[in-house]
């Protein structure tokens, strides 16, 4: 699987530890966003790069990383197809698989700690989507979508 991560400068040391934990697992990763910690870098263009790389396909899943994962999963979530989920905790990564068919995770480097994160991140990978009602709910998603983008 592939898997397009990417952070501005407040998720940047978070990130390089998701990424080396997802190279350990086999994962092929896309790395993007801030080049560094210290120097400002918009969560904006850090969520455009994975959103980018999920809606074109380069991608299967993404992870987006800022300081509290609002600004970035803000961004993912005006994409067409995106279903980027915001989450704190090993619970709400799995339900996002299970019930909304999440395809990015994104999370904050100022809201969790290491293995709070590295357990989302394997929770998101390890859970399938249930279908069924979800099925349904997730239509449900698109067509507000349809209703709204051009
Ligand atoms: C950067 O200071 C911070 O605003 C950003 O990482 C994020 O938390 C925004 O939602």
């Amino acid at each position: 699987m592939v898997v397009s991560i990417a952070s501005d400068h407040a998720g940047y040391e978070l990130r390089q530890k998701v990424i080396k934990h997802l190279e350990a697992k086999g994962f092929t990763v896309l790395d993007g966003g801030a080049p560094n910690g210290t120097d400002s870098y918009s969560y904006v263009d850090a969520g455009i790069k994975v959103a980018d790389d999920v809606t074109s396909g380069k991608a299967d899943r993404g992870i987006a990383i800022c300081g509290t994962g609002i600004g970035i999963s803000l961004v993912c979530n005006k994409y067409k197809g995106i279903r980027c989920a915001l989450c704190a905790n090993e619970f709400m990564a799995k339900m996002s698989r299970q019930h909304n068919d999440a395809n990015i995770l994104a999370f904050g480097e100022r809201v969790v700690g290491l293995g709070v994160a590295l357990g989302m991140v394997d929770a998101f990978f390890e859970e399938e989507f249930a279908g069924g009602r979800h099925a349904v709910r997730v239509d449900g998603i698109r067509e507000v979508e349809n209703r709204h983008f051009q």
